[in-house]
């Protein structure tokens, strides 16, 4: 791939291979050496157009660790509040010559559109509610850790599924990978067009989480709601919020995962995400640099290539 824009091109074999290079870098974070060569001579440039702290955070640790001369772009300093588009923005970026370009913008499809006009690899950081693919694949690192495997596991998805990059990216990826999902939530916050996805749909927590090995929980994303139906934090916790009383109907050994940033109290009980036992959380923040490490070393090498292959052609 040129690109990572998101988890629906990949094949399993991809995501395997990906998870794969990331154990490789899962090591070597926890080794004292911590850095490696693979973007030595690379120029990576950060564009978040939206708040970001694990993302952001993990992009930047990411690419300095592979040696990458690393620029965060200060979206709120930048020309777009002067009326500069995006694609202006990414032009004139692009004509400084980055290798890499990590983006994250509030609008879906827009870092698929600022890839096709750019001359270096893109990595989609979170586009609206389209696609979250290395969350996705931070998250299926972490399950594979956990249970050993990565298919044929019951996987409940609960909450907001509705305005979630996270939720449609994981749920491609697990698909992809045959494990079976559960979403479980209000229907206010199910996505119109839920019968695309192959998967079985809860409205009582307790019911879809009957039996399952992971629960991964989501964030109330008010801020895309769009003067639509806000459920009330009370009682929203009360149906919905990840409590020891509700988990007791998953597997004994089931894990609870959430992307982060976790509203304690309003959809999972702070004991709970603090529970190592039970919560992953922290692994998944862990897996996240290794994983950004990896999808960006596979696509420095595809770039690597290409450019000898097209300087070969030009003789
Ligand atoms: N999970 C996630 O994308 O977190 P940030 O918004 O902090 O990057």
């Amino acid at each position: 791939q040129s690109h990572l824009l998101g988890i629906e091109p990949l094949s399993p074999a991809d995501i395997t291979a990906l998870l794969d290079l990331s154990e490789a870098y899962v090591d070597l974070n926890r080794s004292e050496e911590k850095h490696s060569q693979a973007l030595t001579g690379l120029t990576q440039i950060n564009m978040f157009f939206e708040n970001s702290t694990r993302t952001q955070a993990s992009f930047e640790l990411a690419g300095k660790r592979l040696g990458a001369d690393v620029m965060n772009m200060s979206m709120q300093a930048s020309s777009i509040k002067k009326g500069e588009t995006l694609i202006d923005t990414a032009l004139t970026l692009n004509a400084m010559h980055p290798d890499l370009l990590v983006v994250r913008h509030p609008h879906s499809g827009a870092v698929d559109l600022l890839a096709q006009k750019v001359n270096c690899a893109v990595l989609n950081a979170g586009d609206g509610r389209h696609e979250h693919p290395t969350q996705a694949l931070l998250d299926a690192l972490t399950i594979r850790r956990a249970k050993g495997r990565l298919h044929r596991l019951n996987i409940a998805i609960c909450g907001d599924i509705a305005h979630s990059r996270v939720a449609r990216s994981n749920i491609m990826l697990l698909g992809k990978m045959e494990n079976r999902i559960r979403l479980i939530g209000p229907p206010t916050l199910m996505p119109s067009q839920i019968s695309e996805f192959g998967v079985e749909v809860y409205e009582d927590m307790k019911e879809g989480l009957e039996g399952v090995d992971v629960v991964m929980m989501l964030r109330l994303q008010k801020e895309r709601m769009d003067g639509g139906f806000i459920p009330s934090e009370r009682e929203y916790y009360h149906r919905y919020g990840l409590d020891a009383e509700k988990l007791a109907y998953a597997k004994e050994d089931a894990i609870v995962m959430h992307p982060g940033p976790m509203n304690r109290g309003v959809e999972i009980d702070g004991t709970i995400a603090d529970d190592i036992n039970r919560s992953v959380i922290q692994e998944q923040v862990e897996m996240g640099v290794a994983v950004r490490m990896a999808a960006m070393d596979a696509l420095a090498r595809n770039l690597r290539a290409r450019r000898f292959n097209s300087r070969a052609a030009m003789g």
